[in-house]
């Protein structure tokens, strides 16, 4: 149920910004809101969107086929919104989020049932207070040109590429409201494999809408690597094409891998200002994206140390606000430019 300010536990002083032409979001993890009232307040400070990062993935959602565990995310999403903030869902299938239970299903009949079952339920659930669903996460194969368009999982080996119109179509019919997104990773960058990646995207959006399947935004999740190389035409030119065909681009995921980052902490941060900067005016030159959402707020809890380590072993800084709360040189630019929506 809502969850109002613990005791003791103070507003942000920070003056709430002015509303912002294009929202900033957060994902937030349930075991760190638990106990740390900072995090907690640091979401209601800086974001207008604040999404539940983990509690949503079929794993934990659904640890047994027969039970579906809301309470963790009820929790975020009703603290979202009892506070005036938006909130999103973050997803229906990812290969990543495969709990065993469902692997172990190899009968196609059955399978799609446990699909329609399952979004059906979730979609249901949270229609009218999450009003964006990633609903396909990473199907994009990690390499295409090697692998084929399609990332090879559970859902693919079983079902075959219908897995993506049904897994919309089932959602669509659930909440008809909420905006459909396709999400995925190495979207970002120059060089082939990215423009493979982006490539079978589009061709992936454009098929999908011509066989009259609702999708309405692609997420481009923007965990970006601080020592690739941003490809700004090219992200110009794929959100130009996907605004051609009324689709909209959500930076889903922000973050900053800075393992290859020399130097120290005042290296890492003017890496990662910019590399957001390159991002974000790559995305605006292609069309102007629906929110912008980080991948967590504070460099105190973040995947990217542990996924993405140093090789020299001090910290990774990838997130808009320090291990204490303090602010990156680069968030209040990032603010300001969503603020003005350019
Ligand atoms: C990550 C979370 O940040 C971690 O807390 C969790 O342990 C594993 O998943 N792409 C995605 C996200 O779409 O769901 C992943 O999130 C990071 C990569």
């Amino acid at each position: 149920m809502g969850l109002a300010l613990a005791a003791g536990e103070v507003a942000p002083t920070i003056a709430a910004p002015a509303r912002r032409r294009v929202p900033f979001g957060g994902a937030i993890q349930a075991e760190h809101f638990d106990v740390d009232p900072e995090y907690r307040k640091a979401f209601l400070t800086y974001c207008d969107l604040i999404m539940p990062m983990n509690e949503l993935k079929f794993d934990l959602l659904r640890p047994s086929p027969d039970v579906f565990s809301f309470e963790p995310a009820d929790r975020i999403v009703d603290f979202a919104l009892s506070h005036g903030k938006g909130s999103r869902g973050h997803c229906f299938l990812w290969w990543g989020g495969t709990p065993d239970w469902v692997k172990a299903i190899t009968d196609p009949k059955r399978l799609e049932a446990v699909l329609i079952e399952h979004i059906e339920t979730v979609a249901d659930h949270y229609a009218g207070r999450l009003t964006s669903w990633d609903v396909v996460n990473e199907v994009i194969a990690n390499d295409p040109p090697q692998e084929g368009a399609l990332r090879d999982t559970h859902w693919l080996r079983v079902l075959g590429p219908r897995h993506i119109p049904l897994a919309f179509l089932t959602a669509a019919k659930a909440d008809p409201k909420a905006r459909l997104v396709i999400n995925d990773y190495d979207l970002e960058y120059v060089g082939p494999r990215c423009d493979a990646r982006r490539a079978t995207m589009l061709a992936m959006v454009r098929q999908l809408k011509d066989a009259g399947v609702p999708v309405h935004a692609v997420g481009m999740q923007g965990h970006l690597y601080a020592d690739l190389q941003i490809d700004h035409d090219a992200i110009a030119a794929f959100g130009a094409a996907l605004k051609a065909i009324d689709v909209g681009l959500i930076v889903s995921e922000l973050d900053i891998i800075d393992w290859h980052i020399e130097g120290g902490p005042a290296e890492q941060d003017a890496a990662a200002g910019k590399a957001v900067n390159a991002l974000l005016d790559a995305v605006f030159a292609g069309q102007q994206p629906e929110a912008v959402i980080a991948w967590g707020l504070t460099d105190r809890y973040s995947w990217v140390g542990g996924a993405m380590p140093r090789p020299d072993g001090t910290p990774v800084r990838p997130l808009p606000l320090d291990e204490h709360y303090r602010r990156k040189a680069w968030f209040g630019p990032l603010l300001d430019r969503l603020k003005h929506g350019r």
